[in-house]
C-alpha cells in the first residue's frame, strides 16, 4: 500500500535538521526549493516545517560565533560562550539547561576517603588524556553515574572535576524538561542532547531521579517507554561526543537500562569517622578547634553527611566569633542548643545522650563508642579538670 507523505515526513526532517547543522548553502538552497514545491503542490504544514528549520537555522547563525576548537580531550565541538542562546521547552518557554562557565566551577573537591580519591583520579586522568586513548584505538570512559545520600558532595565533585578538565558544565533541567504534553518530554531530551554535543562541555544530569518520577507521575505507558527510549539513544549518540556525568540519590529509581548504559558508576557513601572530622577541620578554618573537640562534633553528627559538617560547623564558627573567649567554657552548652535547633541534622542517638545531662552517661557512652575518647579528651569536652572527670559516675540506673 502507498504511504501518505506524513508517514515519511519524521525521517526526512531529521536528515534536513542534521544536513543544515554543518550550515551547507547549498544544503539550504534546496531546502528552500522543497519546501516550495510542496507549498505548491498543497502540502502546506510540511512546508511550513521546512521553512522553520531553515529560519530557526538563520537565527543561529546570527547568534553563535562557530568556533571548531581543536580538540585535546578527544573530541570536538564550538566553544560555549555567554552569547549562545540556550535550549528551552517550546510548550512553556521554560530553559532546559543551566551553563557553569569554568571560572564559576568550584576550585577545591569534597573531601572523600582515599579509595573514592583514587577511583576519580583515575577518571580525571584517563578523561585528559582521551585523546592519545583514541589514538591508540582505545575508547576513554565517557559516562559516569555517582550515586549516594543526598548531602555527600556529588553535584560539588562533578563541578570540581569540569574545573580539573577545563570544561563548562552543562546542567540540565529536569524540571524544565518533563511535560505533561505527549511527546513533548522526548522533544526536550533531544533538545538537550543536541545541544550538549555541539558544544564543548560535560553534561551533567543532576538529580537524575527525576526522569524516575515521570514514570511513577505518568500513567501513559506508551510515553514513558518513549521517554526512556528517547534517553537511551541519546545517550548513545553521546559517547561519541563528550563526557556526561549523571547524579542521584536514589539509584533504584533508575531504569536498569539507563543505569547500564553509564560506563562506569561510583557510589560515594556517607563520610567514615576520619573524613567526617577532616570535613569538618575544613570548614572551620580558619577557626581552629581542640582535636577533642572536633572529634566530638564528628561523634555528633556521626554516620551524616558532608552538608551535616557544614550546617554544624557554620554554627560552630558563628559562636566562636561572638563568644569568643568563653568558647570553651559554654562549648557543651552550645552543642545541646545546636542539637535542639537542627534535630534532623545529627545523630539520633548520640544527641539523645548529650539532651540528658547525664555526665555519668555521656562519660560511659563517649569512652565505649568506637572515637574511644580519653578522660583527657571529655575533660575538655565538659570543660572541667581530669580528677574531676574521673570522679563522675554514671547514674543511669535511676
Ligand atoms: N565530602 C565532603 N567534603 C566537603 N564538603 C562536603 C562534602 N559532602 C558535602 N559537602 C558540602 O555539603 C554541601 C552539599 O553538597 P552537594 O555536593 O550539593 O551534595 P549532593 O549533591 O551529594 O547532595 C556542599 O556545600 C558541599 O560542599
Ligand atoms: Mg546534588
Amino acid at each position: 500500500m502507498k504511504q501518505d507523505i506524513q508517514h515519511y515526513f519524521s525521517t526526512i526532517h531529521k536528515i534536513i535538521r542534521e544536513i543544515i547543522s554543518d550550515s551547507s548553502d547549498i544544503a539550504k538552497k534546496q531546502i528552500a526549493h522543497l519546501a516550495e514545491q510542496l507549498k505548491i503542490d498543497g502540502y502546506e504544514k510540511e512546508s511550513k516545517m521546512l521553512q522553520n528549520i531553515l529560519a530557526a537555522q538563520k537565527k543561529e547563525d546570527k547568534l553563535i560565533p562557530i568556533k571548531i576548537l581543536s580538540s585535546s580531550l578527544g573530541f570536538c565541538g564550538e566553544e560555549l560562550t555567554k552569547a549562545v542562546s540556550l535550549p528551552v521547552n517550546k510548550e512553556n518557554g521554560a530553559q532546559l539547561v543551566n551553563v557553569t562557565f569554568v571560572n564559576e566551577l568550584p576550585d577545591t573537591s569534597p573531601i572523600f576517603s582515599e579509595a573514592i580519591i583514587k577511583a576519580i583520579s583515575s577518571i580525571l586522568t584517563e578523561w585528559a588524556n582521551a585523546d592519545k586513548l583514541i589514538d591508540k584505538g582505545l575508547d576513554p570512559v565517557r559516562s559516569c553515574l555517582i550515586y549516594g545520600a543526598p548531602g555527600t558532595g556529588k553535584t560539588q565533585l562533578a563541578l570540581w572535576m569540569a574545573k580539573q578538565l577545563g570544561l563548562p558544565v552543562v546542567t540540565a533541567r529536569l524540571d524544565g524538561l518533563m511535560s505533561s504534553y505527549l511527546g513533548t518530554t522526548s522533544k526536550n531530551i533531544g533538545n538537550l542532547f543536541d545541544f550538549a554535543n555541539r558544544y564543548k562541555c560535560l553534561l551533567l544530569l543532576d538529580e537524575f531521579d527525576a526522569i524516575a518520577k515521570f514514570r511513577a507521575d505518568n500513567q501513559e505507558i506508551g510515553e514513558i517507554k518513549r521517554v526512556v527510549n528517547t534517553l537511551l539513544q541519546n545517550m548513545d549518540t553521546r559517547k561519541q561526543n563528550g563526557f556526561t556525568i549523571g547524579i542521584t540519590n536514589h539509584p533504584k529509581l533508575l531504569d536498569p537500562a539507563v543505569w547500564r548504559r553509564f560506563d562506569i558508576q561510583i557510589e560515594i557513601p556517607n563520610p567514615n569517622r576520619e573524613v567526617l572530622q577532616q570535613i569538618i577541620k575544613n570548614k572551620l578554618k580558619p577557626i581552629r578547634l581542640k582535636s577533642s573537640q572536633i572529634k566530638f562534633l564528628s561523634w555528633l553528627i556521626d554516620n551524616g553527611t558532608g552538608a551535616d559538617a557544614e550546617v554544624l560547623t557554620r554554627w560552630i564558627k558563628k559562636a566562636k566569633i561572638v563568644i569568643a573567649d568563653s568558647f570553651d567554657l559554654i562549648f557543651y552548652n552550645l552543642i545541646q542548643e545546636f542539637i535542639f535547633l537542627n534535630a534532623g541534622r545529627v545523630n539520633r542517638q548520640n544527641a539523645d545522650i548529650v539532651m540528658q545531662d547525664d555526665r555519668g552517661l555521656l562519660k560511659e557512652k563517649l569512652s565505649q563508642s568506637p572515637y574511644k575518647f580519653t578522660g583527657i579528651e571529655i575533660s575538655e569536652i565538659l570543660n572541667v579538670d581530669k580528677s574531676t572527670v574521673s570522679r563522675i559516675k554514671t547514674q543511669n540506673n535511676k
